[in-house]
Formats: structure tokens, C-alpha cells, sequence
């Protein structure tokens, strides 16, 4: 089963697609995720996706994120199926994948924009497993991980005027993927404003016909 979960930021497509995952034991693959691991470690190439584009908000060059995610795709955990979360993000990104494997559904998770801006500032995340927290979702101790007692930080991206960006640039370049699917036959749409057991079992729904 190989899936895309598309949408805007903040809409829930790494919570889904992290609990999706693990209930049908394919890979998830964050491009966002691969990005940020890489400016962590300091990489050359992290640095400068982080310090040019996904820190203002901007989506790094075509040509950087598809040689990314081509090589993702060609890892073992890839075989029995992934989720492809936050790829494509353009229409180039789209023909480029879609020369190279079969896509099964593209999940459209929508979310207003209010909801949106209300649930990124106040997200966080685990600097070390990277499990996602949020209004819907407390850790049971402020600033601590539930599961590996990490530390919890917010994204550099997560402030109010980089969210603005990137939804700005999400309507802009992303949301004309939403006819390039349906023309194709693909595109399936959740209500991303349900609560997360509601969109996961929508999801499942799909998944399984
Ligand atoms: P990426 O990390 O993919 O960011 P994004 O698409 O903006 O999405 P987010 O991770 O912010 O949100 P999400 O939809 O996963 O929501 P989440 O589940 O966390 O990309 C970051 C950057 O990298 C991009 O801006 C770009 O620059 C670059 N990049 C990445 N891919 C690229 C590509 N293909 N091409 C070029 N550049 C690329 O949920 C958000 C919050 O809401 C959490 O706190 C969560 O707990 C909460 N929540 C989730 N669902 C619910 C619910 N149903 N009810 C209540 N709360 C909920």
C-alpha cells in the first residue's frame, strides 16, 4: 500500500500518518522530518534548506527534495509499502514521482486556516524520538516526552508569521496537486478538523477497499 498524505501545515499529516504506519506496517516518510534530521547533524545541505527555505517558510528546490526522496524510496523499509507525508508538494515533484512507483490513494486531509495557525503555535515535538504533541495531544509532563523522556521543543517554522507563509505558499504551489489527483482517479478527502481517532479510522476505511 503506498500512500500520500497531502494537505496544509498543521492540517495532521504526521500524526496520521505516524499512527497509520505502525497500524499497517508500512514506512512513513516525512520529507519535512528528512529535512530537519539533516540540518540537526549539521549537513552542508540541511543547513542550507533550513537557513534559505523551510525556515522562512519557502519550499526548498524541486531538484534537492526529489533526488531526497528517490533514494528514500529505495530503502528496504520501502518494500511492503510507505506513507509519503508532505511529498509531492509541487506539480514537477508529481510527474517526477510518478515515473518511478504506484501510488495506491492520496489522502487530502482539510483543515481551515483558523485551526491551522491555533494548533501549530502550540505544538511540540521530541528532539529525540520526534513524537508529536499538541492541545489534543498533552505529554503527561510539561516539556517531557511520554515515551522516551526526551526533551519537547517548537519548530523554527512554528511561529505565527513563518505559518502564514507557508500556508500562503502551500495554496500557491501545493493545492493544484488536488485536480492533477482527482484527474488521475486518486484523490480521497478527510475532514482534518475531526478528532485524530475519528480521521485515523476515515483513513483506515480508505486504506483497506
Ligand atoms: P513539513 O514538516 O512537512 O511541514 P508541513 O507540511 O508544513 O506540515 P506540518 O508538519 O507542519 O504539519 P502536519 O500536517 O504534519 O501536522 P501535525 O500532525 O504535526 O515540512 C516542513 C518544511 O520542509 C516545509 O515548509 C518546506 O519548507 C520543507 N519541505 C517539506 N517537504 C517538502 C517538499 N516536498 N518540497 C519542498 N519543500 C519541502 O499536527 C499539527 C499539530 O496539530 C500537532 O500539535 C498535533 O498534535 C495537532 N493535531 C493534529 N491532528 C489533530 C486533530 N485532529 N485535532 C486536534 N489536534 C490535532
Amino acid at each position: 500500500m503506498n500512500l500520500i498524505f497531502l494537505g496544509p501545515p498543521g492540517t495532521g499529516k504526521g500524526t496520521q500518518a505516524e499512527r497509520i504506519s505502525a497500524e499497517l506496517k508500512i514506512a512513513h516518510v516525512s520529507t519535512g522530518e528528512m529535512f530537519r534530521q539533516l540540518a540537526n547533524e549539521g549537513n552542508p545541505l540541511g543547513v542550507e534548506a533550513r537557513d534559505n527555505y523551510w525556515g522562512k517558510g519557502n519550499l526548498v528546490p524541486d531538484d534537492i527534495t526529489i533526488g531526497l526522496v528517490k533514494e528514500r524510496l529505495k530503502k528496504d523499509d520501502c518494500g511492503k509499502g510507505f506513507i509519503l507525508d508532505g511529498f509531492p508538494r509541487t506539480i514537477p515533484q508529481a510527474e517526477a514521482l510518478e515515473k518511478i512507483v504506484k501510488i495506491n490513494y492520496v489522502i487530502d486531509i482539510e483543515s481551515s486556516d483558523a485551526i491551522i495557525i491555533k494548533r501549530l503555535t502550540s505544538r511540540r515535538q521530541c528532539e529525540n524520538c520526534r513524537k508529536i504533541y499538541g492541545i489534543d495531544v498533552p505529554p503527561k509532563l510539561e516539556g517531557i516526552c511520554d515515551v522516551c523522556h526526551g526533551k519537547l521543543y517548537q519548530r523554527d517554522d512554528d511561529r505565527e508569521s513563518v505559518i502564514r507563509e507557508r500556508i500562503r505558499v502551500y495554496n500557491l504551489q501545493t493545492k493544484p496537486l488536488i485536480e492533477f489527483y482527482k484527474a488521475r482517479g486518486l484523490l480521497r478527502i478527510v475532514n482534518g478538523e475531526s478528532p485524530i481517532g475519528q480521521i485515523k479510522a476515515d483513513i483506515m476505511k480508505i486504506a483497506k477497499k
